[in-house]
């Protein structure tokens, strides 16, 4: 059976940063608290002219990704892009991309998983490649969150933002790359983490977002505690299932909601913090690009070292959570 790889990363942000000071002005909070409470110190929110909507930054995160490894767009079978917020209810933000890469032989379609939506996709990707109807693929992970928040609501518009991360994947015959896939689902719990319809609220200073008719609603504290619980047992059954212990990850790289999150499930797993990569000081929560972006800056800073053992893993709306284990190979 054919093992599938990542041969590329990319990542690509909004270049409009709003700081925990800007929020101060919108909603009725302090940086001291966003900070504190979340470890975010800004995040990126897309211009309102279209030139950095979900296409746009998913395209550049993939022609990135592309390059790294080498493949051109008439070389992808297969594209999948885990979002929330596709540019549009359908075509699917892949079949946007698609057609952007000019990429003809790539069948495409989306995954809705919540902030797990790269993490599925990633399985699919890998699921195709295993079965041989896929040999080289692009997986997305893309949101422009800022579309769908209540600017009115404190509990929600300082967590999130924009960005998309991709990855190029494809079929190779040594035992490296994606070692496991491991997904989870609890749909009796979607209510702790919704879109609504209805009119959200936006205030002047960000007048002109293209703000879709929904917005999110959370119940922020009860989401925290399934966090931890549901993210430290996937991320134990992966490393179960590959024999590892805490001690052979090289890398832990988490889905970024908040930084206490990510704390107690380090300490639960026995996962130094010199091991865990995070950059959600710089982007928030950007839900499925969180791990692609965060995966991408990795790579790029030197920090994914070849042959060692890198831990993904995500929680989010559904509800749903996922982990992977990746043997790096490039
Ligand atoms: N600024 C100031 N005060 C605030 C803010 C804010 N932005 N937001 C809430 N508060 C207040 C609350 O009103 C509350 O005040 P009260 O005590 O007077 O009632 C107080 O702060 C504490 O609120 P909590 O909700 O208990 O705060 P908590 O420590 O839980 O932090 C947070 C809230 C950051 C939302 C946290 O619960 C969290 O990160 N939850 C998980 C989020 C997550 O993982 N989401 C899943 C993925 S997201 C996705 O899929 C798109």
């Amino acid at each position: 059976m054919p093992h599938a790889s990542i041969i590329g990363t990319g990542s690509s942000t909004p270049d409009r940063v709003l700081s925990n000071k800007d929020l101060e002005v919108i909603v009725d909070t302090s940086d001291e608290w966003i900070t504190r409470r979340t470890g975010i110190k800004e995040r990126r929110i897309s211009s309102k002219d279209g030139s950095e909507n979900t296409t746009e930054l998913a395209t550049r995160a993939s022609l990135k990704a592309m390059e790294m490894a080498g493949v051109s767009p008439k070389g992808l079978d297969m594209i999948v892009a885990g979002t929330v917020t596709p540019d549009r209810q359908f075509p699917s933000a892949a079949c946007m991309v698609q057609k952007a890469l000019n990429a003809d032989n790539a069948v495409a379609f989306d995954v809705s998983a919540g902030c797990s939506g790269f993490l599925y996709a990633l399985s699919v990707v890998h699921n195709a490649i295993q079965c041989g109807t896929c040999k080289t693929a692009l997986v997305l992970g893309v949101e422009r969150l800022s579309s769908i928040l209540n600017w009115q609501d404190r509990g929600t518009c300082v967590l999130l933002g924009d960005g998309a991360g991709a990855v190029v994947v494809t079929s190779v015959n040594d035992e490296c790359g994606i070692l496991s896939n491991h997904l989870r689902s609890n749909g009796t719990l979607w209510e702790l983490l919704y879109a609504s319809y209805g009119s959200s609220y936006t205030p002047e200073i960000l007048q002109g977002l293209d703000i879709k008719p929904f917005y999110i609603n959370m119940a922020g504290n009860r989401l925290f505690k399934r966090a931890v619980v549901y993210l430290s047992s996937i991320a134990t059954e992966a490393m179960r299932h590959n024999s590892l212990s805490s001690k052979d990850i090289g890398l832990l790289v988490p889905h970024q909601a908040n930084i206490r999150i990510i704390k107690a499930m380090a300490k639960s797993l026995n996962i130094p913090m010199e091991k865990v990569y995070t950059n959600i000081h710089r982007y928030g929560n950007t839900s499925s690009a969180s791990i692609p972006l965060a995966l991408d800056e990795a790579n790029r800073e030197g920090l994914l070292i070849k042959g060692a053992h890198v831990l993904l893993v995500s929680f989010g709306a559904g509800l749903t959570w996922a982990s992977s284990i990746l043997k790096w190979a490039i």
